[in-house]
């Protein structure tokens, strides 16, 4: 099936009706930028959080894990370059007062502002006759930071004020030494986190792709210098496995090489990993920077502390780092769209997310045929309770006919249906007894399984 702006639309229609993702605080009308994932969504973020954990720390030997406090010293964010350069150029509707990125309303006129100057934007803004999507005219481009920033305890002025962070790179770099001391790691190696950022985004839009409260998913990977185009490489091919891993198809992925005028202030080369999003277009799903050694070297002059890595035989360097950085939502969202179909099956259209099976929130479904026929809900139960007990989420559907169950399952990405039927109970054919009919989600195929190997089956 083609994919557009219809298959978004009804993408994020799927996910508010069967409980994936809803309106943050929405009983009072919402907060922009925020997104609440309901039961079906936290599931496949665990299971996208799981899946990464287990590829690039438990997979690999180079890479420790670490879960760094949000909260951070501001001398964190002063050094890193954040608090003086971490802009989005603003403009104003001047009639309505609402806010937009004017690189953004410039991008959708097909006009790429990336790097350029405030000047250079308002330039371009007075060229091509820029109006707000109310379509009245817009001010000049003014620097815009995107930290939020709070106060600890009961102090006034600067001197209790802390940022949440934007990116949880920095609790990585100020953990090296740490990990270091603690762990004697060899070089190359990497640190990674998974944890919360918070970007205060002039027009969070288009769902959960930029929104204000978001998850990161990010490795620090530590080399010698002459060691970055190598190890570059080896991490370029990681990032290639894990979007393979995570379903997305190759043709629907693309690697940006971002233009030097357009790198952030510590990067010497990155590169964009784009996602061909329905009707959207290519647009940033993952990023991967060689970032040298900026940050060390900063927090090592800024601290006083030494970010040094000594070699058996003596020689210190501050090492320069690779950095794949991935967004959670950014995945989910890329997961679902590759994954919503649709197809015929029985002569009537069905929708179904064709998910790969580690990512499905619910690993199977289990059904009696009748929900009033005691004795066929209690050998449901039974087999319920075995499959929860091995897969952990596992459906109990026993509303409506059998057909609307599987529709209902289908749609949330169920990759297995159980049934239990008279057969079952063996009533009127013995040699059916204690087996059950499983349902394939894409093919809609149904298997007769021996319920004692129903789990080997499954599995
Ligand atoms: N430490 C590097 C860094 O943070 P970034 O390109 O600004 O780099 C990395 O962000 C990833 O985080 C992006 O590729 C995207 O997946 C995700 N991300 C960034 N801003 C986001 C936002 N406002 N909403 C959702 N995801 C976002």
């Amino acid at each position: 099936m083609e994919k557009n702006v219809d298959t978004m639309e009804k993408v994020v229609s799927l996910c508010k009706r069967r409980g994936f993702v809803f309106q943050g605080s929405d009983i009072y009308g919402g907060l922009k930028g925020t997104w609440d994932f309901g039961p079906l969504g936290v599931t496949l973020n665990n299971n996208i959080k799981r899946e990464w954990w287990k590829m690039f720390v438990e997979g690999r030997e180079d890479i420790y894990g670490i879960d760094a406090a949000i909260l951070m010293n501001a001398k964190v964010w002063e050094t890193s370059g954040h608090v003086a350069g971490f802009f989005d150029p603003l403009v104003e509707d001047v009639e309505t007062g609402e806010r937009f990125r004017a690189d953004h309303l410039l991008k959708d006129l097909g006009i790429n502002a990336d790097g350029l100057s405030l000047t250079e934007i308002d330039n371009l803004i007075i060229e091509h006759k820029v109006l707000s999507p109310k379509g009245n005219k817009v001010s000049a481009a003014r620097q815009f930071n995107m930290m939020f920033e709070s106060r600890i305890g009961a102090t006034a002025g600067d001197e209790g004020k802390v940022y949440l962070r934007p990116e949880t790179a920095q609790g990585m770099f100020v953990n090296f030494k740490n990990v270091l001391d603690s762990m004697s790691p060899k070089m190359p190696f990497g640190l990674a986190q998974i944890g919360k950022a918070f970007r205060n985004e002039i027009a969070p839009r288009e769902f959960v792709f930029r929104v204000r409260e978001f998850e990161q998913m990010e490795i620090e990977y530590f080399v010698k210098e002459e060691q970055w185009r190598e190890e570059f490489e080896k991490l370029r091919l990681a990032i290639q496995k894990w979007h393979d891993h995570i379903g997305l198809a190759p043709e629907n992925i693309r690697e940006y090489e971002v233009p030097d005028n357009d790198l952030a202030h510590y990067s010497k080369r990155t590169i964009d990993f784009e996602y061909n999003y329905p009707g959207k277009g290519f647009d940033e799903l993952a990023g991967f920077a060689y970032r040298t050694n900026h940050d060390l070297k900063a927090h090592m002059n800024a601290s006083g502390v030494s970010m040094e890595y000594i070699e058996p035989d003596g020689t210190r360097y501050v090492p320069h780092v690779l950095e794949p950085s991935f967004g959670v939502g950014r995945a989910f969202m890329a997961i679902l769209c590759e994954a919503y179909t649709e197809d015929e099956m029985g002569g009537e259209v069905r929708t179904y997310l064709k998910l790969p099976k580690h990512l499905a929130p619910y690993k199977v479904a289990v059904s009696p045929l009748l929900k009033n026929k005691p004795a066929l809900v209690e050998k449901a139960r039974s087999v319920f309770s075995v499959l929860k007990e091995t897969f952990g989420t596992v459906a109990w559907d026993d509303n409506g006919n059998v057909g609307k169950r599987y529709r209902r399952q289908d749609e949330i990405g169920t990759p297995h249906c159980v049934t239990i039927d008279f057969d079952t109970l063996g009533e009127e054919k013995p040699e059916l007894k204690d087996t059950v009919t499983v349902r394939d989600r894409d093919t809609g195929q149904q298997t007769r399984v021996a319920i004692a190997e129903l789990v080997s089956y499954l599995k």
